[in-house]
């Protein structure tokens, strides 16, 4: 909280025995791939600039959860911050697109047009207005449903209610499969689950371990409904206010910490998943995937129809997309 406050006040300092100090907030925990990846972040820009640059990464939303970090990281209190793209729908109206049900048909796709720099940066530097700009791209696996009780159908989600982020796109997916969609912060969710408040929520297989949601519910139900990316954004006068040679290194430090976090989701996951089964007792379900994907054509529709931005870069992924037709592997 105070934290909070001091970064919100004007002119707080962030140098410290002459290091400029250089804050980067993430949502997750000191164990997630993505403050592993962070961490090798640091340490890069620490051996290439140790004497001018001190990194400090603050997980947990110790400094504001997801929309707050960003609102800091507009205004430059933090430098840097990971958050997932349906978080900055409401800030960046480009990131929208990747809220999209289904957009992705395949894991191949989704990394193929994700580790596609040339045509990522495109996007990235499009905010430059909104003061932020995103130097590299998280694998934050793909989104499903998870509850109190079982979900086997979309039939099923009559009546709940469920916790989606605070994404218009999300709330209107969660709508359209039926449930009462109930947008809130991560670190809100246990308790809200704990307490009954909602009944489920959506989301990766880290979810149920790493933020502990396994102990609160306890059936995992294989819908996929989206693969959305989390971003590493920087503050846009900060990146500006660096040298030529400076930026390259944040770049290059960007770029080792995206390998770092991919190759760590991949260990991650699977043994979350395991942790889930074996000692929280979490079920995970197989479910007709194709029934949940008939329900929100209408919400893949409405984005096309009123985003301008939306429809190339969909255009885009349908073409990656249709090069691992027919694949397996998913
Ligand atoms: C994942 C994702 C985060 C996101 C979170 C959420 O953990 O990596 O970026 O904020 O889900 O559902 O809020």
């Amino acid at each position: 909280m105070c934290l909070v406050f001091m970064l919100s006040a004007t002119g707080c300092s962030s140098v410290t025995n002459g290091k400029r100090i250089v804050r980067v907030a993430t949502m997750q925990s000191e164990t997630h791939p993505e403050y592993l990846g962070l961490l090798k972040f640091k340490e890069y820009v620490e051996k290439e600039l140790g004497d001018k640059y001190e990194v400090q990464i603050f997980p947990n939303e110790i400094l504001g959860a997801a929309q707050k970090a960003i609102e800091l990281t507009q205004t430059g209190a933090i430098d840097f911050t990971i958050v997932g793209t349906a978080n900055l729908e409401t800030f960046a109206s480009v990131y929208e697109i990747f809220s999209m049900p289904y957009l992705f048909t395949s894991e191949d796709a989704y990394h193929e047009v994700m580790n596609d720099t040339d045509y990522m940066n495109k996007i990235f530097s499009s905010t430059d207005e909104q003061g932020f700009r995103a130097l590299t791209w998280y694998n934050a696996g793909t989104r499903n449903f998870y509850a109190k009780k079982e979900i086997d159908s979309p039939e099923d989600m009559k009546g709940l209610k469920i916790r989606v982020q605070q994404s218009p796109a999300s709330v209107a997916m969660c709508q359209a499969f039926g449930a009462a969609a109930s947008p809130m912060s991560f670190g809100e969710v246990y308790t809200a689950i704990q307490q009954g408040v909602i009944d489920g929520a959506e989301n990766n297989e880290l979810a149920l371990t790493s933020n502990k949601h396994g102990e609160v519910a306890k059936y995992f139900s294989y819908n996929k409904h989206q693969m959305i990316p989390d971003l590493l954004i920087g503050n846009l006068s900060f990146l500006n206010g660096l040298s030529k040679e400076e930026r390259k290194v944040f770049y290059k430090a960007a770029e080792l910490s995206n390998e770092e976090e991919c190759k760590q989701w991949d260990v991650q996951v699977k043994e979350a998943k395991k942790v889930a089964q074996e000692q929280m007792g979490v079920k995970f379900i197989d479910v007709d995937v194709l029934a949940f994907q008939k329900k929100v054509k209408g919400v893949q529709e409405s984005i096309l129809k009123d985003n301008a931005q939306a429809k190339p870069i969909y255009d885009h992924i349908q073409k990656v997309n249709k090069k691992y037709e027919g694949k397996d592997g998913e």
